[in-house]
């Protein structure tokens, strides 16, 4: 984050500190054609083909901008199953970064989740954390745990000024930890992902350790999305704006006994891992690496992979690398806010996150809002965004819809990936669909799985709302795109 004053902007906007060596040609298909892909994607943006997405904005996950260094690295990969030169690279910068002693690779974030779910949820086991993921959830769930939410009640108020909205609520930790049930781990994600990427702060992350170390409570750390959180500690959180990101790193290592991280997102690359320093936890969960990802030195990722991430994790403790994303997305929500578009305040990381919950608020929580939201964007854009709402929730054991407690469409700011003028380009279109979002209408699922149905769920529109916002959008638009 370099000091950069503009002289002729009105307020400072985001400057890039890179420039772009690679590019992939976009395509933007006419009104008429989006809408014939969106009927064929059953409405559901997980099964639009990229070919048919504008702005792909669904995820950080996997398709973050690599450095020439990454790249570079990528050459010199090591492509040995056992005892890889590779590994050791990895190894080394994991350690490096943590200050922890074991790694051990996973192909993804969710590899990890399995491997630790399998060694530590018992059946009835409950499992709090400040916010739950989707897949996280769901290995907790197949091993018989429960997951518990002990966020602070300001954490789910969308539109707030509180600069760490994913902190936990420490009194209610320590009550349930006093109830005396039996704990498999207590988990922190930081810049939780599901309420809008939200950061935790350190403070926050220390005294829930002091907790869990009262009590003998394994604490673990997601780290997928700690590159943002990182940032937002040293923007937001006075006590650490002199410290180095390095620094900040080590005292985040320093509350967890566990810490794992999707590769995709943390580090820019393909893969991920499990870093502890606590050997008998090592040895517990090591076995289960040859059986699920691969042999150990290579965790199910490939090598060009390994050496990628390496250099991606080193080059998280660029400022200029980490401020890129926050600051796209804080100038996309003000802009955002001077139209009125409800959107989660204050930014995060991650995203844009739009409040589904009030931009339709016409549209009721059985009929999936924030889907409806998606579908009509990408109607009228391209863009692709994410459904976070209630279809992402597993339903009840009843049967019944279980109503998430935010609906959102995250718009995904992938680092180093947009350039503004396409940030522009999604803020246009969502004030113009704000000014006509009484002409979205509800979607019902027809193809539901039984388990998180967001990715391969297809849904229709209830009434003839799409053919009524295409027209209104060639009535204004005329013959653009
Ligand atoms: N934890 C968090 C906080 C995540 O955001 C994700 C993935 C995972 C774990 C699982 O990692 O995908 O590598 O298996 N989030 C992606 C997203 C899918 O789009 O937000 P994974």
């Amino acid at each position: 984050m370099s000091k950069i004053k503009f002289m002729f902007e009105s307020s400072n906007i985001p400057l890039e500190m890179h420039k772009v060596r690679i590019v992939q040609k976009l395509n933007l298909l006419s009104v008429e054609d989006r809408l014939d892909a969106i009927d064929k994607a059953g409405n559901n943006t997980f099964l639009l083909r990229n070919n048919d997405v504008f702005l792909d904005m669904l995820t950080d996950s996997g398709v973050n901008a690599m450095s020439d260094n990454q790249l570079a690295a990528m050459m010199r990969a090591d492509d040995s199953y056992a005892g890889s030169a590779t590994f050791e690279r990895l190894e080394k910068a994991v350690q490096k970064m943590f200050h922890k002693e074991f790694y051990l690779p996973a192909h993804q974030g969710r590899a990890c989740e399995n491997i630790i779910a399998q060694t530590f949820v018992k059946e009835g086991d409950i499992t709090p954390m400040n916010y739950h993921f989707t897949t996280t959830k769901a290995h907790i769930v197949a091993n018989g745990g429960t997951v518990v939410e002990l966020i602070k009640d300001e954490g789910v108020i969308v539109e707030s000024v509180l600069p760490f909205k994913g902190d936990m609520d420490i009194e209610k930790l320590e009550s349930l930890f006093k109830q005396g049930t039996k704990i498999a781990f207590n988990r922190i994600e930081v810049g939780t992902n599901l309420i809008g990427g939200q950061p935790v702060s350190l403070k926050n992350m220390k005294e829930v350790a002091a907790v869990c170390k009262k009590y003998g409570v394994m604490n673990l750390l997601d780290a997928s999305l700690l590159a943002d959180n990182l940032y937002f500690i040293k923007i937001r959180e006075e006590e650490y704006k002199d410290a180095t990101i390095e620094e900040i790193t080590k005292e985040i290592s320093d509350c967890f006994d566990v810490i794992y991280f999707s590769g995709r997102k943390l580090g820019c690359a393909r893969g991920g891992g499990i870093i502890t320093s606590n050997k008998e936890f090592y040895d517990r969960m090591k076995n289960l690496v040859p059986l699920y990802e691969g042999f150990i030195t290579y965790g199910g990722m490939s090598v060009r992979e390994m050496e990628a991430m390496a250099i991606g994790l080193e080059e998280t403790m660029d400022m200029d690398m980490i401020s890129q994303g926050p600051q796209f997305i804080e100038y996309m929500v003000n802009e955002l806010q001077k139209h009125d578009v409800p959107v989660v305040t204050p930014s995060g990381g991650l995203g844009c996150h739009l409040n589904a919950m009030e931009f339709v608020k016409h549209i009721p929580q059985d009929q999936f809002p924030s889907a409806s939201l998606g579908s009509a964007l990408y109607l009228i854009s391209g863009i692709r965004g994410m459904e976070r709402g209630t279809l992402s929730e597993e339903k009840n054991e009843d049967g019944s819809e279980h109503f998430a407690n935010m609906e959102l469409l995250r718009l995904a700011l992938p680092r180093r990936v947009f350039t503004l003028s396409q940030v522009k380009y999604a803020i246009d279109r969502i004030k113009w669909l704000y000014d006509n979002r009484e002409l979205i209408g509800g979607l019902r699922l027809y193809e539901e799985p039984e388990v998180m149905r967001f990715f391969l769920g297809k849904l229709e529109p209830v009434s003839s709302w799409q053919d009524k916002l295409v027209a209104k959008f060639k009535e204004d638009f005329g013959d653009s795109l």
